[in-house]
């Protein structure tokens, strides 16, 4: 299937969305209707049939040149919104001619600690970002996933450039400039990361097992990455990245301690949690996510993990 791609331009930020049999002249009237003749959005909006599309295209999607090879996917309309309205109409009326905007939704287990001394519990915190106002948002969970309970509380409205900041967990509203910060010294500590990719729902026993086990830690998380959607529509050997078509969502695990006496310990702690997690995640091959550099993928089975072997594996 072609897949066609929507940017969507907000403020300084660039955005892909999916879509599915647009109805591209209804979209087009759409954005007419739902905007005011005092700002038009007709100078903000490009569709391929301008001349003024490949200066668009190239100026926002930072791609060097517009490729005419009808095998790169391309925007059917570019917004450079110049104002609210255009970012509300472009999200009002992709929605209403089959047109999704991503919403990217982490899962992170993570150990929290209650009032009284060693009480301590697994809490699963929500990250997400989305590309529109709340009221969209809350609009579109509540038809979808009312399970999560999202209150309007819990949203922020931001630039593009702010959202870096949260994603580094700073809090809302720190200053920007910590982003040309570099550390002065070298961070302390250890740590060990470990992944996987999930392609079936995990029965709740198997969320139990990893729960007790991610408890006999001191400082460990995980991270549950979505993939399905536009993901799901890429097959395995289309690109060099084969994990597209057929994921649930990819896990980090990542645990951190501080002494170097602790090093054994908490390894053969995440070597348990790896062993539990075992029967829910892929297998032949149990696949691994590259970019979290776990030097076990690929070492031998006797424990004596040699880089020069294990790098073999990329
Ligand atoms: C746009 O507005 C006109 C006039 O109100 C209406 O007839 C038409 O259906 C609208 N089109 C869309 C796509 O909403
Ligand atoms: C586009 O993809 C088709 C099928 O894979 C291929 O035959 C064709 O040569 C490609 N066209 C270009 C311009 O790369
Ligand atoms: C972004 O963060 C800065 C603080 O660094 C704040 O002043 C500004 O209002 C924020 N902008 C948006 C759109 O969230
Ligand atoms: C991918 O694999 C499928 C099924 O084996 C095959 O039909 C297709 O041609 C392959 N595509 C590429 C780009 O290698
Ligand atoms: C991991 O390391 C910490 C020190 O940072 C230590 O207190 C702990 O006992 C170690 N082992 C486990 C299982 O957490
Ligand atoms: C481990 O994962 C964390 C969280 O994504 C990341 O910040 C860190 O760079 C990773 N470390 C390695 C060595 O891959
Ligand atoms: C690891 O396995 C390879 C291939 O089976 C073997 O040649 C190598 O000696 C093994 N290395 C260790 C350290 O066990």
């Amino acid at each position: 299937m072609k897949e066609v791609v929507l940017f969507l331009v907000l403020l300084v930020s660039v955005s892909d969305a999916q879509v599915t049999k647009p109805n591209i002249g209804n979209f087009l009237e759409c954005l007419t209707n739902l905007t005011n003749p005092e700002n038009p959005i007709t100078e903000a909006l490009s569709t391929p049939d301008k001349s003024t599309f490949v200066s668009f295209y190239e100026s926002y999607t930072k791609k060097k040149t517009y490729s005419s090879n009808p095998n790169v996917t391309k925007p059917i309309a570019i917004v450079a919104a110049k104002h609210e309205s255009h970012v509300q109409a472009t999200v009002i009326c992709s929605k209403s001619n089959g047109i999704q905007i991503q919403l990217f939704v982490r899962a992170m287990p993570q150990i929290t600690y209650g009032a009284k001394p060693g009480d301590k519990t697994i809490a699963v915190k929500f990250y997400a970002q989305f590309l529109g106002s709340v009221n969209n948002l809350m609009e579109i969970i509540n038809k979808n996933l009312l399970e999560l309970g999202l209150k309007r509380e819990d949203c922020y409205e931001m630039s593009w450039l702010n959202t870096t900041m949260f994603w580094e967990d700073y809090p809302v509203g720190a200053s920007t400039i910590v982003l040309l910060e570099r550390p002065s010294t070298p961070l302390v500590g250890f740590l060990k990361n470990k992944s996987d990719y999930v392609k079936k729902p995990i029965p709740k026993e198997g969320i139990e097992n990893i729960w007790e086990t991610m408890l006999k830690f001191n400082d460990v998380w995980m991270q549950w990455n979505p993939y399905g959607g536009v993901m799901d529509q890429i097959p395995e050997n289309a690109t060099a990245f084969p994990h597209r078509r057929g994921n649930l969502f990819k896990i980090l695990y990542f645990a951190t301690w501080c002494k170097r006496h602790a090093t054994d310990a908490n390894l053969s702690l995440m070597k348990e949690l790896y062993q539990v997690t075992e029967p829910y995640v892929t297998s032949n091959p149990r696949e691994a996510y590259l970019n979290y550099r776990d030097i076990d993928v690929g070492s031998n089975r006797s424990d004596e993990t040699s880089v020069d072997e294990a790098q073999i594996y990329g």
